[in-house]
């Protein structure tokens, strides 16, 4: 039997590219009733943003490109900029007991406090939020510095999490007004990739039990995405912990938010706890897309990123071989690193999972590797589950 080639097969040089790695549709934004070009940043509340920023160079190799703090004149927070190919997070923490940042962290721990999506008209999609029911968190303005105008708005979402939408075509600075270019906190490692992902390819909100069907309504009808095709229900419970999801993206696919509830089951499920412990509905994990998985989750390991684990069993079940087919790797190279394989009518996709990246169990995040599925690794959650509940256990909250 030959083997596929080890090497990745989609490079990252274009924005095409990176389209692909994140399984971007063509589309035209302009017929939308709130049209959304991507996702902008998502910005982090932490404990320590400046230690944030530091790991999430060393572990996730982002690099860090602007700040805004105390020493520009913004008295309450310090806030670092880091980004990977097109993704950009934002880690905030407050500077005193009162700031915005530290309030939230003492409430959720390290946390995702928004989701903010670039749009070509803030007035517009606002105004449509607004008309079909969202509640605004602030009106629609512009925020000027030497670099610039950006105008900017914000609409809540599930919990305490918030879509800030922004138009940044006449602004031309490191980030947003008052940010400053700052330079990368570490150099990258010698020999390793030169990123470890490109792009954000989903983010997943966990909210509380029978609520997920709201929050499937309130996209379509706020922003107009739509249902994906994946649906999650009962076939894939497990004996101790069950969810429902459902996927709603934008007419491009490049915002992809599925949304996870728990469900009814003989034992604490994986979404219980992560509502428990956040204090309410939130942001459960980033997926990253990376077009060389075998790469980044060698580095990111090496630099001490713990990733959840995957029995052996996984990997010599003779029906999961079979289902699975022939993919860019041996299945020994995904076995030795614990990277799961998932299958659909469109392709396949290559995905693992970070365990939780702060003390409480809450965030995490995964990286993923599409060859042509749209999926998001339905057929992995039987064994995901299986895998978190084992770091359950070891908690004492299964
Ligand atoms: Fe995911």
């Amino acid at each position: 039997m030959t083997q596929a080639p080890t090497r990745p097969v989609i490079t990252e040089d274009t924005a095409e590219d990176v389209d692909r790695l994140i399984g971007a549709v063509a589309h035209d934004i302009a017929e939308d009733p709130f049209p959304v070009k991507g996702l902008d940043h998502i910005r982090f509340y932490v404990g320590n943003a400046k230690q944030s920023a530091h790991y999430y160079s060393t572990a996730f190799g982002m690099t860090c490109v602007a700040y805004r703090g105390p020493e520009q004149g913004y008295r309450d927070h310090a806030e670092y900029v880091l980004i990977s190919g097109s993704a950009r997070f934002v880690f905030v923490g407050g500077v005193h007991g009162n700031a915005e940042a530290t309030q939230h962290y003492a409430r959720h721990g390290d946390g995702i406090a928004d989701i903010a999506l670039e749009v070509p008209d803030v007035d517009k999609a606002y105004q449509h939020a607004i008309d079909q029911g969202a509640t605004g968190l602030g009106e629609p303005h512009d925020v000027t510095d030497d670099n610039g105008t950006v105008r900017v708005a914000a609409i809540a979402t599930y919990g305490e999490t918030r879509h800030t939408l922004i138009d940044r075509s006449r602004y031309s600075g490191p980030f947003l007004p008052g940010f400053v270019t700052r330079a990368p906190i570490v150099e990258r490692p010698a020999g390793g990739p030169k990123r470890y992902f490109q792009a954000v390819d989903h983010v997943v909100g966990n909210v509380e039990l029978g609520r997920m069907d709201e929050w499937v309504e309130f996209y379509k009808r706020v922003m107009g995405f739509t249902n994906m095709a994946e649906f999650v229900g009962d076939d894939i419970a497990t004996d101790y912990s069950a969810l429902m999801s459902k996927v709603v993206a934008s007419g491009t696919r490049k915002v992809k938010f599925p949304l996870n509830e728990p469900a009814v089951s003989k034992r604490k499920s994986q979404i219980d706890e992560y509502l428990e412990f956040y204090g309410g509905s939130g942001a459960q994990h980033i997926a990253v897309a990376t077009n060389d998985i075998i790469a980044s989750v060698d580095a990111m390991r090496a630099a001490g990123v713990e990733f959840l684990d995957t029995p052996d069993s996984y990997y010599d079940d003779q029906e999961l071989r079979a289902r699975i087919g022939q993919v860019r790797v041996p299945i020994e190279e995904l076995k030795a690193r614990k990277i799961l394989v998932d299958r659909d009518e469109d392709g396949y996709l290559l995905q693992i999972f970070t365990k939780p990246v702060q003390d409480r169990p809450t965030v995490f995040f995964e990286l993923i590797e599409r060859h042509g599925s749209l999926g998001f690794g339905k057929g992995n959650f039987k064994a995901l589950f299986e895998a978190i509940e084992r770091e359950q256990e070891r908690r004492g909250n299964l």
